[in-house]
């Protein structure tokens, strides 16, 4: 097989871009090791930013994050047991979108599909090589068990944390930074009607707590846990019970309950890979860098990402100049540095870490209610959550 971007990842990253790089003329082959059913039903994070939001609706990708998302115009800062709204729309005019992640990959999958765009699911034995020669390999076995091999100019690792683009560049042609948390989050989903509005991010003295929501009937929430928490140790009562703790406050607020049908995990570290390229072999999104979750950044620094190496490669083929291509890494990491220092801030603002002193704890709680008092503590919040506009 040729074409000129082999594209390793069917997640929404190499989605978005084969979908990007049809409509403006250039071929691509997606190869994706998972298949379709398994994407659409492991849940992610569920905000997009504005921007997401644009690049989904003004690609012609899908509106249908304008009709079944919500437009959430700000969210609610939790410590010392009292409610403290940010508004975004008042603070910096901007809002962002409850929509999963699974329908964004919904969306992509289908546009994919409906423009006749080349992916390959549930392939296995992927490989990458020749990157720093003018015709990058991907080589791989597809469903049928059919090796084979595709020729490409550029190759994209858009194959996420655990894919093998990043580890196939030597040790000595990347820097890997990163930085890891003595905690983790228990994830449910649940049969309730909404607890709130909007999202509740919760310091507690318990640990952390995000109430957010799906729909009218289902409801997504997290607690901070132990990395090495067995899910299978905790009743739904336990649940509802560490929950609402962390909740308690003078306002009374209740949690409405419901039927726990999923329980998760969910381990994490901030991460970069630098440069964001090998010869012609070019990292987006999860693969090149992740971020925890709190502030919910990962997937929409992602599509950021492709938007800038989507004008790369355009570039590249439209005017035979490099020079954008050459700059994607560069331009990308600005914003992916910003995003690790807003998700770190986040995380270490809302967390409680055990080992933290007296003077530790108030000191937090004075960052967080500093926050919340000030106009300009409060606009960068928002800034920073409902996403910075594009260079
Ligand atoms: C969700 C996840 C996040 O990490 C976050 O910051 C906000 C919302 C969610 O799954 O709804």
């Amino acid at each position: 097989l040729t074409t000129r971007v082999g594209i390793v990842g069917g997640g929404p990253a190499g989605l978005m871009l084969s979908h990007l790089l049809a409509k403006a003329g250039v071929d691509s082959i997606v190869v994706e090791k998972r298949d379709h059913e398994t994407i659409r039903t492991t849940h992610r994070a569920g905000i997009l930013e504005h921007g997401s939001v644009s690049m989904l609706v003004d690609s012609g990708v899908s509106d249908r994050v304008l009709r079944e998302g919500h437009r959430h115009e700000g969210i609610d800062l939790r410590f010392g047991g009292v409610s403290h709204r940010l508004d975004f729309t008042d603070l910096v005019g901007e809002a962002v979108w409850l929509y999963p992640q699974n329908e964004v990959f919904v969306d992509l999958a289908a546009a994919r599909e409906r423009d006749g765009g080349q992916v390959f699911w549930s392939v296995t034995d992927t490989a990458v090589l020749d990157q720093t020669t003018d015709t990058p390999k991907i080589l791989f076995t597809d469903a049928q068990g059919q090796a084979r091999e595709i020729h490409c100019d550029i190759l994209v690792g858009a194959d996420g944390s655990q894919g093998v683009c990043k580890w196939s560049i030597p040790q000595d042609q990347r820097v890997d930074n990163f930085v890891e948390y003595p905690f983790a989050w228990f994830g449910i989903l649940c049969e309730a009607p909404p607890s709130a509005d909007e999202l509740i991010y919760c310091n507690s003295e318990h640990g952390f707590a995000l109430i957010s929501q799906r729909d009218a009937n289902i409801q997504r929430m997290y607690f901070q846990c132990d990395p090495n928490e067995d899910v299978n140790a905790w009743s739904e009562e336990a649940i509802w019970a560490e929950l609402q703790k962390r909740l308690d406050g003078p306002d009374g607020f209740q949690l409405k309950q419901g039927r726990i049908f999923d329980k998760t995990v969910l381990r994490f570290r901030s991460y970069v890979c630098e440069p964001l390229r090998y010869g012609n072999m070019f990292l987006a999104g999860d693969a090149g860098h992740t971020v925890p979750p709190t502030g919910a950044k990962g997937l929409n620094l992602a599509l950021a990402d492709v938007r800038v190496l989507f004008e790369g490669i355009d570039s590249y083929y439209s005017t035979g100049s490099r020079d954008l291509l050459d700059a994607y890494s560069d331009r990308a990491l600005q914003r992916i540095w910003k995003a690790q220092n807003f998700s770190y801030w986040m995380t270490s603002m809302l967390h409680h870490r055990a080992d933290a002193t007296p003077f530790e704890r108030q000191r937090q709680l004075g960052e967080l209610a500093g926050v919340v008092a000030s106009r300009h503590g409060s606009a960068y919040l928002a800034e920073a959550y409902t996403g910075w506009p594009t260079a």
